[in-house]
């Protein structure tokens, strides 16, 4: 079933915060709940709280909740702001001190003493490492049980590769149970991401165009102007190729691909479906030279502004990437033979995520004839163009080219993307949070990649900031006859 919109949650709700001064909290999290409570869609009983290891308490940390929301929003209605951060509340401790948790379980119990049918709700927006240890502690101290469970809310990537992954859902499987658990990628609450499959359905024309007769090749960039952001902590150890492409950049390339699904049919599968049937192109040659020509990547330099070395956090040798690039086939008869070219970096020229779809070349009939192109610009200056040619006034038959454009404005119930997802968990809605089986399937599908980058003499080459990634990145794609649009 797909799900409509217009949710507002339908319950009183306590939700925990793991991870509650952090980043994510701050820049994402606040804001989203806030324009929740200024659109009305929060119920009159709720409460966050708040827990991580920071020394706040409930008034400092309302503030630090107020302060976020200001800087993150163009205006605010303090009003809605003083009544929402009311709602908020303070445990510190550590991920371990069980004792904490017992004080946290006996306030939520309190403050849900007069709702009705509360819901309950938990954010991991900590690293991996300490999932487990929070996990068993929400059921040991009673806050996660049967009668109550906790809906529990896990961030991307989870784990670091296929291994750490195994683990981690053990862990989570034994203790929160798979049907508690909402893996979330925050891309997939995006009204642009989401349309991706939703235009295919609308538009049948879109759909008979999208196969490997018609196409010779998709290009799936996120380009990234900002840089880390105090976040050296995470991503030092990550990297754009494990942060971007295992699950945001593949996310959208199984919307794309996946079968459109009748109304009884599960969403969730097909879209992993999708995701099974990508392989990286195969190659017997095994060298170094081989495989450099199914992957790129690079690491952002100093020359011209601050470069990821001179980050704050980031030691003088890290060789962790902040570009890649990764070439993709479809197993799928509609999608055979063609080649999906994904790539991603931090401090590139702009903002921009993009689907190009190239369309197989013209027949020659006259000058000026290029391949038509379908861009969908999902973030940046989002829009729509579908680039087309028409002739000139002449007896030659000359053409020049013809743009047909929408600038893709979301209009009607427009959330930020983790309000529309916290609604949704609230709800108990699981169509757009993913499943176990595709970041399983995505880790298998990016480890022997990794492994490869992970290798010391993987060649690492330098990017300016400001530019569209290392020249070997666009050498290596011009080696398959193709260039990067824009
Ligand atoms: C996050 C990554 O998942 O997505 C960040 O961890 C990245 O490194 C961010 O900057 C990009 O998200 P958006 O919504 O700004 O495109």
């Amino acid at each position: 079933m797909l799900c409509t919109l217009m949710l507002s949650a339908p319950h009183p709700f306590s939700l925990i915060l793991f991870g509650a001064s952090g980043h994510l909290a701050s820049i994402k999290l606040y804001p989203a709940l806030y324009i929740l409570a200024l659109k009305k869609r929060l119920p009159e009983n709720f409460a966050i709280v708040g827990y991580s290891r920071s020394d706040f308490d409930d008034t400092s940390f309302r503030k630090l909740v107020t302060d976020s929301v200001k800087e993150h929003m163009e205006a605010v209605n303090d009003k809605i702001l003083e009544e929402f951060v009311s709602h908020f509340f303070y445990q510190q401790g550590t991920y371990d001190d069980l004792a904490a948790f017992q004080a946290m379980e006996k306030r939520i119990k309190e403050l849900e003493k007069k709702w009705k049918d509360p819901v309950r709700l938990a954010y991991y927006s900590v690293p991996p490492g300490v999932y487990s240890s929070i996990s068993e502690h929400l059921c040991e101290s009673g806050i996660h049980s049967d009668a109550l469970p906790v809906r529990t809310i896990v961030e991307k990537p989870v784990g670091g590769d296929l291994k750490s992954f195994e683990s981690i859902k053990k862990k989570l499987l034994d203790s929160i149970g798979e049907e508690n658990i909402y893996l979330l990628d925050h891309y997939l609450g995006k009204e642009a991401v989401r349309n991706v499959y939703y235009l295919r359905h609308a538009n049948p024309i879109l759909e008979r165009l999208f196969k490997n007769t018609l196409i010779s090749h998709v290009e799936i960039t996120a380009a990234e102007s900002s840089g880390l952001e105090g976040r050296a902590g995470y991503f030092d150890h990550t990297g754009t190729f494990r942060d971007m492409f295992q699950s945001h950049l593949l996310m959208i390339a199984s919307l794309l691909t996946m079968r459109l699904i009748e109304t009884d049919e599960s969403f969730v599968h097909a879209r992993a479906d999708a995701l099974k049937q990508f392989f990286l192109p195969p190659s017997s040659d095994l060298s170094d030279v081989a495989l450099q020509a199914q992957y790129a990547r690079g690491q952002v330099n100093g020359e011209t502004v601050e470069g990821y070395l001179d980050e704050d956090d980031v030691s003088s040798d890290s060789r962790t990437n902040t570009y890649a690039a990764l070439k993709l086939r479809s197993r799928t008869s509609r999608w055979d033979g063609v080649g999906f070219y994904l790539r991603s970096g931090k401090r590139m020229k702009l903002k921009e995520t993009r689907i190009s779809v190239a369309f197989q070349e013209p027949r020659k009939i006259g000058e000026g004839t290029t391949p038509n192109r379908l861009d969908v610009i999902l973030q940046g200056e989002a829009g729509m163009r579908f680039h087309l040619q028409t002739k000139l006034g002449g007896e030659e038959p000359k053409f020049r080219p013809l743009l047909l454009s929408d600038p893709l404005v979301c209009f009607g119930d427009c959330l930020p993307e983790h309000g529309t997802l916290l609604l949704e968990a609230i709800h108990g809605k699981k169509q757009w949070f993913l499943t176990f089986e595709e970041v399983q399937l995505a880790w298998r599908l990016m480890d022997p990649i990794q492994t490869y980058f992970d290798q010391k003499s993987t060649p690492l080459p330098e990017y300016k900031a400001g530019s569209m990634g290392p020249d070997e990145a666009d050498a290596w794609i011009g080696r398959d006859g193709i260039s990067w649009f824009a």
